[in-house]
C-alpha cells in the first residue's frame, strides 16, 4: 500500500447468533447433533450416568481423565469438607440483608461475586489456584443456594454435612432432612447431565471473560448471568410455569396446539445443535417419572409427555434438557425458581473446565460486527437541536 491505507481485512460473513461458527478448539465436550450424542472428555454421557458420580465427572472435566481410586477419594473429601462448603459468616450476614423477594438466581450471581472477596486465591490466575478456586466454588454454591432458600422462608440455614455427597448434602441443606436414596440419586444424575455442554451461551460468556485474563469468579458470574435467560437455563423454570398453568393432563394437548397456532415458543424444546432428541432428556424423563410415582404425582410427566408428542408430530422438535428436569425437582419439593440455580450448581464445573482451558492457551476473544449505522453524521450543537 503506497497511500498508507491498511490492507483490506478478510472478514467472514455474518452468521446470526454465531450459528455453526467454530470459535475455538476444545478437548472438553463433544456434541453430535445429528446422532444425539454427548461426550465429556470422550466418555458418552449415557455411560457416565450409568457408572459414574457427579464428583467423578467433575474430576474428569477438570483433569481430562478419570481418577484413580486414591485421587477420587481425595477429590471427594475436598468437595465435601466443611472448610470448603461453609460460607464466610459475612456472606451469610449479607444474605440476610436482601429483600425476601430477591430471586435465587440474583442471590447466586451476587453471592458468587461476593465469595471472590473472601477467596484466598482471588488474585492468582495460575492453573493450580484456579483449580483450588473451582473446587471451593463448586463446594460453596450449593450452600449459598440452600441458605437463601431457608433465609427467604424465615428459617435458619442448615450447616453442610461432610458425610453426604454434593447432591445429597444440597437436598439436606434445603430441607434439613436426609433425602430418600431415589431423590439423592436423581439429583446426582441431574448434576452429571448438566455439567457441560460445549460452547453453549453461558460457557461462551465465561470463556470471553476468561479470555481477557480475568479471574475464575468473574467468569462464573458472567456464566450465571447468561444462564439466567429463558432461552438458556431459565427454560427449566418456564417449563414448570407452563405445566402449572395447564394443570390437568387431559387439557395439555389442546393447550399446546393453541400455543403453536399462535406461533408461541414452547419452552423445553428445540436446540441450536441437536437435530434429534437431546440425549440428556430421556434420563431426566425416566427419573422424573420414577420420583413422581414415589411421591404420588404423575400428572407433571403426563402433561410433558403429551406436549412432547405434539411437538414431535407437528414441529419435528424434541425435548431438550430443560423439559423434564423441573418435574423431577418439583417431585423433591424444590421451589420452581430454584431450578435454574440448580443448573448452575452443576454447570459451574464445566465453566471452570473451560476457564482452565482458555487460560491454558489464551487469545483474546474479540469478534467484529457488521456496521449498519450512518457514517457521515454531522454533529449539531446542543443549542441547535
Ligand atoms: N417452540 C416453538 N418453535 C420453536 C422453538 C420452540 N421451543 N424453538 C425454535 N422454534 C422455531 C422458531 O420459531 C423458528 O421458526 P421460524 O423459522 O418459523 O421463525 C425456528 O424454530 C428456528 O428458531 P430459532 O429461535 O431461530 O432457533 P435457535 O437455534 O436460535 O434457538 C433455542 C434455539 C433453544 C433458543 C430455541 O429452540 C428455543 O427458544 N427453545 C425454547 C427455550 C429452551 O427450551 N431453551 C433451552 C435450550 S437447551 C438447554 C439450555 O441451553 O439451557
Amino acid at each position: 500500500m503506497t497511500n498508507g491505507a491498511a490492507a483490506p481485512q478478510q472478514i467472514h460473513p455474518l452468521k446470526a447468533g454465531l450459528e455453526d461458527v467454530i470459535v475455538s478448539t476444545s478437548e472438553i465436550c463433544f456434541i453430535d447433533g445429528h446422532k444425539g450424542r454427548l461426550l465429556y472428555r470422550g466418555y458418552d454421557v449415557d455411560d457416565l450416568v450409568e457408572h459414574s458420580t457427579f464428583e467423578e465427572v467433575v474430576y474428569l472435566l477438570w483433569h481430562g481423565r478419570l481418577p484413580s481410586r486414591k485421587e477420587l477419594d481425595v477429590h471427594v473429601k475436598a468437595l465435601a469438607s466443611t472448610a470448603n462448603r461453609r460460607l464466610p459468616s459475612k456472606v451469610l450476614s449479607m444474605l440476610k440483608l436482601f429483600p425476601k423477594k430477591t430471586t435465587p438466581m440474583e442471590i447466586l450471581r451476587t453471592g458468587v461475586s461476593a465469595l471472590s472477596a473472601f477467596d484466598p486465591d482471588s488474585n492468582d490466575n495460575s492453573r493450580e489456584a484456579t483449580l483450588r478456586k473451582a473446587l471451593r466454588l463448586t463446594a460453596q454454591m450449593p450452600t449459598l443456594v440452600a441458605a437463601w432458600e431457608r433465609i427467604r422462608k424465615g428459617k435458619a440455614p442448615v450447616s453442610p454435612n461432610p458425610r453426604l455427597n454434593l447432591a445429597g448434602n444440597f437436598l439436606y441443606m434445603l430441607t434439613g432432612k436426609k433425602p430418600t436414596p431415589l431423590a439423592a440419586k436423581t439429583f446426582d444424575v441431574a448434576l452429571i447431565l448438566h455439567a457441560d455442554h460445549e460452547f453453549n451461551a453461558s460457557t461462551f460468556a465465561a470463556r470471553v471473560t476468561a479470555g481477557t485474563l480475568s479471574d475464575l469468579h468473574s467468569a462464573i458470574v458472567s456464566g450465571i448471568g447468561t444462564l439466567k435467560g429463558p432461552l438458556h437455563g431459565g427454560a427449566n423454570e418456564q417449563v414448570m410455569l407452563m405445566v402449572e398453568k395447564i394443570k390437568d393432563p387431559a387439557k395439555a394437548e389442546a393447550w399446546i396446539r393453541k400455543l403453536l397456532a399462535e406461533r408461541g415458543r414452547v419452552m423445553g424444546f428445540g436446540h441450536r445443535v441437536y437435530r434429534v432428541a437431546d440425549p440428556r432428556a430421556k434420563h431426566l424423563r425416566r427419573l422424573a417419572s420414577e420420583l413422581g410415582e414415589q411421591v404420588g404425582n404423575t400428572s407433571y410427566v403426563k402433561i410433558l409427555d403429551t406436549i412432547a408428542s405434539v411437538m414431535s408430530s407437528e414441529k419435528h422438535m424434541f425435548a431438550n434438557v430443560d423439559l423434564y428436569s423441573g418435574a423431577a425437582y418439583a417431585a423433591m419439593g424444590i421451589s420452581t425458581d430454584q431450578f435454574t440455580p440448580i443448573f448452575a450448581l452443576s454447570r459451574v464445573t464445566g465453566w471452570a473446565a473451560h476457564v482452565l482451558e482458555q487460560h491454558g492457551n489464551n487469545r483474546l476473544i474479540r469478534p467484529r460486527s457488521e456496521y449498519t449505522g450512518p457514517t457521515d453524521a454531522k454533529y449539531v450543537p446542543l443549542s441547535e437541536r
